[in-house]
């Protein structure tokens, strides 16, 4: 197969670094912070954490380097790829993806219009009078808070609609560049800051039953949900599956290794979410919280954990500020492959590309966000889902899981070999000895496990 001569006018990232951050911009966001804790807690902790790990490197990391491979080859948005690789009935494989990263807008827009107000209320001090109160009223007073925050009729509305705007300003201003160097500072702060989350987390009265919770695994608690879900975090975690990382991948430079950049990005993202989950759990059994409690496990934690740190509104705030710059940061990296593609056609202006996405989600997103409301009680053809779940766990646990099928079919099978060798050891510089590895993990590998996992949930296999 012959790739077609592709001559870029796009700009790409210039440094090896630049690459790292962009694609652990993705990355990093509400997964690590929000959905990592939250599906740990409903899921029975450290069985459901190992086997994330385990799908993260064996299906994330082979489908995100497919995804680089694609994207640097081919220098163009998720679904013209595959017709400058000469396989146009592929593009299919980016129409899920951008379908998934639209699921994942719509929900994913209304946890980050919670975050947002966390912010407001970190800032005016609303949690202060916490610290003073016995454990279970300050149990009670913060579960009130995010009640209020997310029952709402136009409160939640208002907060989706300002996120939504804020992510538009920043594509539309082309400031992306401007937050991608901001986040290279922010990231490491961040870290930083969970890190001494996670040590305060560890001097709880609960830090023992939090850490053996995490890390002691209990087979018996693996079902065929347990799985499909621990790998449908590994491909949202990563933003594997979905077409970020081939439109990230399509500005890296030649010199990028891009095995070592997708196994760095994975590490480091597992770090933050362990971290984070060892900052919140020490606090859910020292209050005696229910580690079942769903979304609301990081609004209602968090505050308590603060509230017990000399300065805690300061770095809440901080805290705060920091996963709205993060869910922010993930967002415009959802935004932009759809964009990038409604804009490619030079039928719509990019502007105007991102006006249109932007009202999409505002819509549709509209559904997710009532909380409390008729719209989430409404259950969805017969799954019994509000919409918020139905987009989450359909792009999750379906859309990226099966675009990322057809990522590792279409590097493992369908392009020429010497071009995927090229790629991964750039030129025969370097990943010689990887390369035969990845060749069989992406040829058979990824996708047979990804199948097995899906035909066990649906009850084919069992
Ligand atoms: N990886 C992001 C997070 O964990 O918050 C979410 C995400 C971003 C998923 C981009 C998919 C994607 F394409």
């Amino acid at each position: 197969m012959k790739i077609k001569n592709v001559v870029s006018e796009r700009e790409g990232f210039s440094t090896k670094v630049a690459s790292y951050f962009s694609s652990l911009s993705s990355a990093v966001g509400l997964g690590n912070i929000w959905m990592f804790p939250v599906l740990t807690g409903l899921f029975g902790g450290a069985s459901f954490i190992f086997c994330y790990i385990f799908f993260a490197l064996l299906t994330g990391i082979p489908v995100m380097v497919s995804e680089y491979v694609i994207g640097r080859r081919t220098r163009t948005n998720a679904i013209d790829a595959f017709g400058v690789l000469g396989k146009p009935y592929m593009k299919i494989t980016g129409v899920l993806g951008l379908m998934g990263c639209l699921f994942i807008l719509f929900f994913y827009s209304s946890v980050a219009g919670w975050v947002y107000s966390y912010i407001g209320k970190a800032i005016t001090g609303e949690f202060k009078g916490i610290s003073n109160m016995p454990l279970d009223q300050a149990n009670t007073v913060s579960q009130e808070i995010f009640n209020n925050v997310i029952n709402g009729l136009m409160g939640p509305f208002l907060l989706q609609l300002l996120v939504i705007t804020v992510v538009a300003i920043v594509l539309i201003l082309g400031v992306k560049r401007g937050i991608e160097r901001l986040s290279k500072t922010l990231m490491p702060v961040l870290f930083l800051l969970l890190l001494i989350c996670a040590i305060k987390g560890l001097t709880q009265p609960g830090a023992a039953e939090a850490l053996k919770f995490l890390f002691v695994p209990d087979i018996s608690k693996l079902n065929s949900t347990t799985i499909l879900t621990a790998m449908g975090l590994a491909f949202f975690k990563l933003s594997a599956g979905s077409g970020t990382q081939t439109t990230y991948g399509s500005y890296f430079t030649g010199s990028t290794n891009l095995v070592s950049n997708a196994i760095q990005v994975c590490i480091s993202d597992i770090v933050v979410s362990i971290l984070a989950g060892i900052a919140i759990f020490p606090v859910v059994f020292t209050f005696h919280l229910n580690p079942e409690s769903g979304p609301g496990l990081l609004f209602n934690t968090i505050p308590l954990l603060f509230s017990k740190i000399p300065m805690g509104g300061l770095f809440m705030t901080l805290f705060f500020v920091l996963t709205g710059i993060a869910a922010t940061m993930a967002m415009l990296s959802l935004v932009e492959p759809v964009v990038a593609f409604l804009s490619s056609k030079k039928l719509l202006s990019r502007n105007t590309a991102i006006l249109i996405t932007s009202s999409l989600i505002a819509v549709v997103g509209f559904l997710t966000m009532h909380q409390g409301s008729y719209v989430n009680t409404i259950q969805l053809f017969g799954l019994n889902m509000s919409f918020f779940d139905f987009f989450n766990n359909g792009s999750s646990n379906y859309l990226l899981p099966i675009a990322g099928i057809l990522f590792s079919v279409t590097t493992g099978w369908m392009m020429d070999s010497t071009i995927f060798h090229d790629e991964i050891t750039n030129n025969g510089t370097t990943n010689k000895k990887v390369y035969p590895i990845l060749r069989i993990v992406i040829r058979y590998l990824t996708p047979i496990l990804i199948l097995v996992v899906f035909l066990n949930a649906i009850g084919i296999l069992k």
